[in-house]
């Protein structure tokens, strides 16, 4: 063969290789099992120093609803530095080293002034990123099902509703903020819209499932159709993951 027919069929055949592995490995990852259900649980128990657990799937795993540039910039360089703000925040207060990230945002009116704001904005913002990933995890039921749809049906009077509610909460918060399900001590469920990085645990609820809305979250893709946006990632949630956290 002609060396330049050589390598030219040579290159053909590894680039389609490769793309035939990718999408093999897409396919794979959308019908696996939820292999990290507990990765939000375990981010709010951890002390300082706070660490970025892996995305814990492919940058492209969810797309279209989310790209890969999207999700690489979000979780390698948003969230890390949510987590890196947090340690230089707690780097000299050795008093809330030993601190979980759950003890700190459900007890943040009781943290020095010097440092409340920092932990609610940076611990926040780990927690809640931590569980956004969860909730985007391939895989996974796209409904939710047992006693998480019960509830939902029971406070909301049904899922469409539940949905309808998030993605007005998404829409109708101004600036930078989530649109939560959140469920209280009893199990009751309610929608809301938070500012910022505010966690629902620092007003005694459970979150169950978060969407952030802020522009990091979608800009590149969608610009200023946060409608869109959040109808793809309503679309997307693992409500497997949800039924845990409300669990
Ligand atoms: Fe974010």
């Amino acid at each position: 063969m002609h060396r330049r027919t050589f390598l030219r069929t040579t290159v053909g055949a590894a680039a389609s290789l490769a793309v035939a592995s990718s999408l093999t490995e897409r396919a794979r990852a959308a019908t696996a099992p939820f292999a990290r259900p507990r990765v939000s649980e375990d981010v709010l128990s951890q002390h300082y120093p706070f660490v970025l657990p892996p995305l814990g799937y492919a940058n492209d795993a969810v797309e279209p609803a989310v790209d890969a540039q999207t999700m690489s910039i979000h979780h390698d360089k948003h969230h890390a530095t949510y987590v890196t703000n947090l340690n230089k925040a707690l780097e000299t207060q050795t008093a809330l080293q030993g601190k979980t990230l759950r003890e700190l945002l459900t007890g943040l009116a009781t943290l020095p002034d010097g440092v409340r704001t920092t932990v609610r904005n940076n611990g926040g913002g780990h927690a809640n990123h931590a569980m956004f990933w969860m909730l985007l995890a391939p895989g996974g039921a796209k409904t939710p099902s047992g006693a998480l749809a019960s509830a939902i049906v029971r406070d909301f009077g049904s899922v469409t509703a539940c949905l309808a509610a998030m993605k007005t909460a998404g829409l109708g918060q101004f600036g930078s903020g989530w649109s939560w399900l959140m469920r209280d001590g009893g199990g009751k469920l309610t929608v809301r819209g938070l500012p910022n990085q505010d966690s629902p645990l620092t007003d005694g609820m459970r979150p169950v499932v978060g969407i952030d809305v802020w522009e990091h979250a979608y800009y590149l893709k969608y610009q200023n159709r946060r409608t869109e946006y959040l109808d793809a990632v309503l679309a997307t949630v693992n409500w497997d993951a949800a039924a845990i956290a409300y669990a």
